[in-house]
């Protein structure tokens, strides 16, 4: 696959110091802050404040940078080899994008989410296997005499790497032109009209592209080990601040996982997600069209109104008309 994963997101919010205090109790490593990229460097201002984020097994993937409100801003993809970016920034061209090149990537924006996207050639993932765990079941006490597992962890919940992004387009359509025809993502399914799951990886999606009355992210999301890791992340969050809470524990229908989502201070939803399916064979996925509840989850509570439309989009939309 010449694209193969996600590198990394570049997040604007007002509040980059209250959000990047979230981002770490989420689990992601901060690497540095208002010390400025050098140690000896005077501390930035807030409006200057920038903060990067590594995860376990992906290395840095979070940015966050100061923003009128809040938005994606970047959206990093790998690719294996240089072919690839030419091939991309000559697909993209095909389609009349303007394309930024540079020796080292290609860039262009997406005109329905408003998000640059930045491809570079990027080493794979380097993922270190989860433990498999043992689990009894009727008729099978595979644990044998002893408590499980899960429960007698203490150490943070530390997100493997990101997911994928969620993203907010005004012209779905010109969307899924940008990213499936040019930039070369895969598609694993689709809700007709509202939304399209795609992959640059072997993961069921790496974005989701869906209608929306504004370009916004609706939501970033990271892997972890399990369901309890899920389970417990949240856990930890909410004991910080029940009104962190979006909607959770549940397992989706598209992509299987399970999820639990919660909000970081500038409003911008994170999930926590396991269990993901796993698209190995191209050939022998057969992408699915949902048109019923299956489109937004198999089982979990209700979904909550401010999951479908967040409570600060009718402020975004007046602040998107005024930057
Ligand atoms: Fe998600």
């Amino acid at each position: 696959m010449a694209l193969h994963r996600l590198t990394s997101v570049c997040i604007g919010v007002p509040n980059v110091a209250d959000t990047a205090t979230y981002y770490e109790e989420f689990g992601l490593t901060r690497l540095d802050d208002s010390a400025g990229p050098r140690g000896d460097d005077p501390p930035r201002p807030p409006d200057r404040l920038e903060v990067r984020f590594a995860t376990v097994d992906g290395g840095e993937q979070l940015r966050l940078v100061p923003s009128t409100r809040r938005q994606l801003v970047e959206l990093g993809i790998g690719v294996d080899d240089p072919d690839d970016l030419r091939s991309v920034a000559s697909r993209l061209g095909g389609l009349g994008v303007d394309v930024k090149q540079t020796p080292a990537a290609i860039s262009a924006t997406d005109p329905g989410t408003g998000v640059r996207v930045v491809l570079s050639v990027a080493d794979p993932l380097d993922s270190h296997p989860a433990p498999v765990i043992a689990q009894n079941a009727p008729g099978r006490p595979d644990r044998g005499t002893s408590r499980a597992e899960p429960i007698l962890r203490t150490n943070p919940v530390r997100p493997r790497k990101l997911g994928h992004v969620v993203l907010g387009s005004v012209e779905l359509e010109a969307s899924e032109r940008f990213f499936i025809q040019g930039v070369g993502f895969k598609v694993s399914d689709r809700v007709p009209d509202a939304a399209s799951f795609l992959r640059c990886s072997t993961d069921h999606h790496n974005l989701l592209v869906q209608a929306a009355p504004i370009p916004f992210l609706h939501h970033s999301s990271w892997q972890v080990d399990d369901v309890d890791e899920v389970g417990r992340g949240a856990h930890a969050l909410l004991q910080k601040d029940p009104a962190r809470h979006v909607w959770g524990l549940g397992r989706h229908h598209i992509g299987s996982n399970f999820f639990w989502y919660l909000k970081d201070p500038a409003g911008n939803f994170t999930e926590y997600y396991a269990d993901m399916d796993c698209i190995i064979d191209d050939q022998l996925w057969d992408p699915g069209v949902w048109t019923d509840l299956r489109a937004l989850y198999n089982w979990g509570p209700p979904v909550p109104g401010p999951f479908l439309a967040p409570d600060d989009l009718a402020e975004l939309m007046v602040a998107a008309h005024n930057p």
